[in-house]
C-alpha cells in the first residue's frame, strides 16, 4: 500500500466545495488519517458558521494544530492577539485561548460579541492575584508604577498603570523611565526582565505559570547531553536558571520567528507542546525534541466546542463598563509603547 494514500473524506454533503484535503495536508503530521473524517465535519461546519455569523477566530500559538492550522483566522502571541483584536472587522470574535485573552479582546472591542468556547480556560498567573492585592501594593509602594502582565483579570488590569506581555515587557519597563517598577504577578518574568534592565529595580509578586515553573536546569542539561548541538529556546515564564541555560528566550511569537529564521536542525522549545507541533507542521525539516509541557487551560479548546460556541453564541465574555474603561486604558497604554 502506498504510504501516502490517506483516506481523506470528501467535504460533508452539507458543505460541498470546501478544500478539505488541502486543509488536512496542513495537519497530516499530527492528525492520524483515521481521525480526520470526524474532525473534518467540525472544520467544515466552523468554516460555514464563521460566514453566517460574520465571525473571526483568534487563536493563541498554544492551540493544537487542528485548530491553529485549519479554522483560525488570526494566530499569534498575546501581544499580537491584542493588537489584531483592535483591527478585527466582524460581529463576533471567538477566542481560542484562555479567559484573560478573551477579556482583553472584549476590552478592545466593547461593541462586539466575544466568545470563549469553555469558560473554565483560566490561567494560574491570572489566579495568583486580585484587584485588592494590587491596591495593597499601591499603598505599600506609593509612586512606584505598576506594570501588570496581560495574564490577569480585567479587575487587576483596572488597578494597574499599564500592561505588558512577554513580547514587550522590556520595552514597557524602559518606557517608564522610573528607578523602580512593580512588575506583577509573574515573578519569573520579572526576574528575567530584571536581568535585561539592570538600571531599574524591579519588584514583583509570587505568581507562577504552572506549565513553565516545572522546567529545571537539569532538563536542559539532560537534553544537551543527549542531543549535542541542539538549540534550546525558553519562554520567559520559565525560572531564570532555566532561561540562563537556554540559547534564546522570548514570547511565543519570538520563539516561532527565531526557529523559522535560524532554522536549527534540532530544537527544544521549553514551553507548551503545541508550539513545536504548529511550527513542525509547516517546517518538516526541523526536529523538535522534548521536553515540553501541556497547558490544561489552553487544551480546553477543541473543534467541537468552537463549533458549539458559534452555533449557540456562547459563552459570551463581558466586562462591567466602568471597570472595562480603566482596564482598557492599561492595555491601550501598553499598545502605545514603541519597541526601542
Ligand atoms: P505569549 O504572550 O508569549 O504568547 O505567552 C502567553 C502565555 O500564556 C504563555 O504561557
Ligand atoms: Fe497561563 Fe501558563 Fe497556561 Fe500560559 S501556559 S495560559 S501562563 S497557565
Amino acid at each position: 500500500m502506498a504510504a501516502t494514500s490517506f483516506p481523506i473524506s470528501p467535504a460533508p454533503a452539507a458543505y460541498p466545495g470546501l478544500p478539505l484535503p488541502d486543509i488536512y495536508a496542513r495537519v497530516s503530521r499530527h492528525v492520524p488519517a483515521i481521525e480526520w473524517p470526524a474532525l473534518a465535519e467540525d472544520v467544515a461546519a466552523i468554516l460555514e458558521l464563521k460566514k453566517t455569523r460574520n465571525a473571526v477566530i483568534l487563536a493563541h500559538n498554544y492551540q493544537a494544530p487542528e485548530i491553529f492550522h485549519t479554522v483560525a483566522d488570526i494566530v499569534g502571541d498575546s501581544l499580537a492577539l491584542a493588537r489584531e483584536a483592535v483591527t478585527v472587522d466582524a460581529d463576533v470574535i471567538v477566542l481560542a485561548g484562555v479567559h484573560f485573552m478573551a477579556e482583553t479582546a472584549k476590552l478592545l472591542n466593547p461593541g462586539k460579541t466575544v466568545l470563549i468556547p469553555d469558560m473554565r480556560a483560566g490561567c494560574s498567573l491570572a489566579d495568583s492575584i486580585t484587584a485588592a492585592d494590587v491596591r495593597g501594593l499601591r499603598e505599600k509602594y506609593p509612586g512606584v508604577p505598576i506594570v501588570t502582565y496581560v495574564n490577569t483579570s480585567a479587575a487587576v488590569k483596572a488597578e494597574s498603570d499599564l500592561c505588558c506581555t512577554s513580547g514587550n515587557a522590556v520595552d514597557v519597563v524602559r518606557s517608564l523611565n522610573a528607578p523602580r517598577v512593580l512588575m506583577i504577578p509573574d515573578e519569573f518574568l520579572a526576574q528575567n526582565v530584571q536581568a535585561l534592565v539592570p538600571e531599574v529595580e524591579i519588584l514583583t509578586w509570587a505568581g507562577h505559570c504552572e506549565v513553565h515553573e516545572q522546567f529545571t536546569p537539569a532538563d536542559i542539561h539532560a537534553v544537551r547531553e543527549s542531543y549535542p548541538g541542539v538549540t534550546v529556546i525558553a519562554h520567559p515564564e520559565c525560572p531564570p536558571d532555566v532561561v540562563a541555560e537556554s540559547d534564546f528566550s522570548g514570547s511565543t511569537a519570538m520563539m516561532m520567528n527565531f526557529v523559522t529564521e535560524k532554522r536549527p536542525r534540532q530544537v527544544v522549545l521549553v514551553t507548551e507542546c503545541s508550539m513545536g507541533d504548529n511550527i513542525a507542521a509547516a517546517n518538516p525539516d526541523i526536529e523538535f525534541i522534548k521536553p515540553c509541557n501541556l497547558c490544561p487551560h489552553m487544551k480546553r479548546m477543541s473543534l467541537k466546542n468552537i463549533r458549539h460556541a458559534l452555533e449557540t453564541l456562547t459563552h459570551e465574555v463581558t466586562v462591567e463598563p466602568e471597570l472595562a474603561d480603566r482596564a482598557r486604558l492599561a492595555v491601550e497604554r501598553m499598545l502605545a509603547v514603541r519597541p526601542r
